[in-house]
């Protein structure tokens, strides 16, 4: 029987964990839709301002306008990319909802298996719903199910230092900071430095969204 391994080919047998839906209060993730192309391209376009000093391109070639990375084209094209990298096991492509409507998303990547048993995670929302907790349940949710289901045993975020809000999130989940990654990715023009924050499956032995919100409530 095909088995995922650090390499993972296609293979027919579905990766562990994929699709995979939860919902917590008013905070919900699920796989992205093809349907979600219309409100992915409005959100994008309308918080260029919000996304664009904290998004990664690639340095090489001509740089594409926002409007046009951004449009219902391009999001076909990105979820068909996303979608092959799930069912191969490298990458959990999460949808974030806020009473159902697209409000962001969490993207778990770079999953190497082996003795490694890793990922990282990008995130974004749009700015109308921050400060408000979205990512940090949705993240929760996201890093318990790779703990449990998907069977990661570590979850990884790299962030600007001077992204405080996104500094927050991490912080207030518990990741724990270990790096300070330099030059460590091409964004707003210039090789940025990052700092690097992680969590392991015997960190919370309770659960993240547990922690996060008894925390909440606390
Ligand atoms: C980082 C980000 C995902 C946080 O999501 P969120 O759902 O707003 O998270 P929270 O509600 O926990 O707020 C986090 C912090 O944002 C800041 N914040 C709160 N309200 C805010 C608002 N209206 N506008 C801007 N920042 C705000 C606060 O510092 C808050 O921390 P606090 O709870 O200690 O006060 C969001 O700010 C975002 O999408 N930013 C742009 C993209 C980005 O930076 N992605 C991450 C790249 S590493």
């Amino acid at each position: 029987m095909p088995s995922l391994s650090c390499a993972a080919g296609t293979t027919d047998v579905a990766p562990p964990g994929w699709p995979y839906s939860a919902t917590h209060d008013r905070v919900g993730i699920r796989p992205l839709r093809i349907r979600d192309s219309g409100a992915w391209s409005e959100s994008r376009i309308r918080n260029e301002q919000w996304l664009s000093p904290w998004e990664g391109r690639q340095p090489a070639g001509p740089e594409v306008p926002w409007r046009e990375r951004h449009s219902t084209q391009s999001y076909s094209g990105m979820l068909r990319v996303l979608r092959r990298e799930a069912k191969d096991g490298r990458c959990l492509p999460f949808a974030v909802t806020y009473d159902d409507e697209l409000a962001g998303q969490v993207t778990v990547a770079s999953i190497v298996r082996g003795a490694f048993q890793s990922a990282n995670v990008g995130y974004w929302v749009d700015g109308r719903l921050a400060g408000r907790g979205v990512i940090p349940t949705a993240l929760a949710m996201v890093v318990d199910h790779c703990f449990t289901t998907v069977g990661l045993h570590r979850v990884e975020a790299n962030v600007r230092p001077e992204n405080i809000p996104s500094r927050r999130v991490v912080e207030k989940l518990g990741f724990r900071q270990e790096a300070l990654h330099e030059r460590f990715l091409f964004i707003d023009n210039a090789w940025r430095d990052h700092l690097g924050f992680a969590v392991t499956v015997d960190d919370v032995p309770e659960g993240l969204l547990r922690r996060w919100t008894s925390r909440e409530n606390a």
